[in-house]
């Protein structure tokens, strides 16, 4: 399976910022993913489309939206659809990411109705899921994880493509707090992640692309990527400089 170098670009970047750091990064990639990797970005809505444009520039680089709407249209105002976002080049969406939980306060069944819409709907969805500090110190991490996946892909239609799928795990005490988790603690919590994957998702679990992030940097990424069922990383803020990035790609 591909290595799978994913940034979260968050609120940050304009459609002209977003532009002038993907044309950085093409040219520090030299057009093109290194050998066994793909990259995805995932921007504001606001920079999709020039986004999407921009990444032409990258062979196996793709862009995706950080939300999404479960439904085709409607009076949902400030929301946006699938075909929204694929009309403006996007192929992938993050669902259930830990800022829309406890920042936004979505609930876990709504990622759910996300996660399943988006991939009914044709894009490709890197679920979100990972526990609080003090779900971990209370000794509920399973537990948070597996009620996270079951409802996090509940309803997730029979025929979806195995490609379409992706699960980050990033523990929302690691995000954006320069903790990174232990690589003991990211091959543990990584194992039991992949355990309940194949009790939710059969034969299909172990070709689903497993990614860690929280506290990704340049100078941890090698260690991380090497780790066993780690297939790749979602970045935050060492994603928004195209030459951190690119380190982060190579590493
Ligand atoms: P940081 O890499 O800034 O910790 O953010 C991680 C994250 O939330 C990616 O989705």
């Amino acid at each position: 399976m591909k290595k799978l170098m994913a940034a979260n670009w968050k609120m940050y970047k304009t459609g002209a910022e977003a532009v002038a750091t993907l044309n950085e990064l093409a040219e520090l990639l030299k057009g093109t993913a290194p050998e066994g990797r793909e990259i995805v970005i995932f921007a504001p809505f606001t920079a999709l489309e020039r986004a999407s444009g921009a990444m032409e520039a990258i062979k196996g680089g793709m862009i995706g939206a950080e939300d999404v709407y479960p439904a085709a249209e409607g009076a949902f105002t400030g929301e946006i659809s699938p075909a929204m976002i694929k009309a403006c080049g996007a192929s992938w969406v993050l669902t259930g990411h830990s800022e829309r939980r406890h920042v936004i306060g979505e609930s876990e069944d709504f990622v759910g109705e996300k996660t399943a819409f988006a991939l009914a709907n044709g894009l490709r969805v890197m679920l979100c899921i990972g526990e609080t500090l003090e779900e971990r110190e209370s000794g509920l991490l399973r537990n948070v994880l597996e009620r996270q996946l079951k409802l996090g892909l509940k309803n997730v239609p029979a025929e979806t493509p195995v490609e379409a799928l992706a699960i980050a795990y990033e523990p929302v005490w690691a995000i954006g707090t320069g903790k990174t988790a232990t690589t003991d603690d990211i091959v543990e919590t990584h194992a039991i992640c992949r355990e309940l994957m194949r009790e939710i998702l059969g034969e299909k679990a172990d070709k689903t692309p497993l990614l860690y992030g929280g506290s990704v940097k340049p100078a941890n990424a090698g260690s991380i990527l090497a780790l066993d069922n780690v297939d790749g990383v979602l970045v935050g803020g060492a994603s928004l400089k195209a030459d951190s990035f690119t380190q982060i790609i190579n590493a």
